[in-house]
């Protein structure tokens, strides 16, 4: 059966109580729940995981490698930081989208760059938490 990786970066465990204007009132429950239903509709299988580390990150990333068909990844913060999550995303042949609950574009201008996006097959930002669901749909059409 094929599987499906959700990684979620720092600060995306207090999402329900987190600046609920800007990422809305849903929990990461809420989330997986959601992007569970969409990969089990179609015999898909879902792990789901969460850290506030950096390196923790990075260590699920390479552990993906001949495991997952695809990886939705929301990096938070360490999407404008992160040199080492991009070589890490790079040193794997699973494809990996990065989304983002809010659209970073209308936020800081330190939010308008991604590191990891150039090595990701995609981006989807600004779509609140449909975002994932749309990156699940996407791994499950391409077989
Ligand atoms: C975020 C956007 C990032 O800039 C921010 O640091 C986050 C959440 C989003 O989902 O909109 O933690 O990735």
């Amino acid at each position: 059966m094929a599987k499906l990786l959700l990684l979620n970066g720092p600060n995306l465990n207090r999402l329900g109580k987190r600046e609920p204007e800007v990422y809305g009132s849903e929990t990461l429950d809420d989330i997986e729940h959601n992007v569970r239903e969409v990969v089990e509709a179609v015999q898909y299988q879902l792990d789901a995981k969460q850290s506030n580390h950096e390196g923790e990150l990075i260590d699920w990333i390479h552990e993906a490698e001949g495991v997952y068909k695809g990886i939705i990844f929301n990096p938070g913060a360490y999407t404008h930081t992160s040199i080492a999550l991009r070589d890490a995303i790079s040193s794997i042949t699973v494809p990996v989208i990065e989304v983002h609950i809010s659209n970073v574009h209308q936020r800081e201008e330190f939010r308008h760059t991604s590191l990891l996006a150039p090595v990701c097959r995609g981006q989807i930002v600004g779509l609140g938490t449909a975002g994932y669901q749309l990156a699940a749909k996407y791994f499950t059409l391409n077989d």
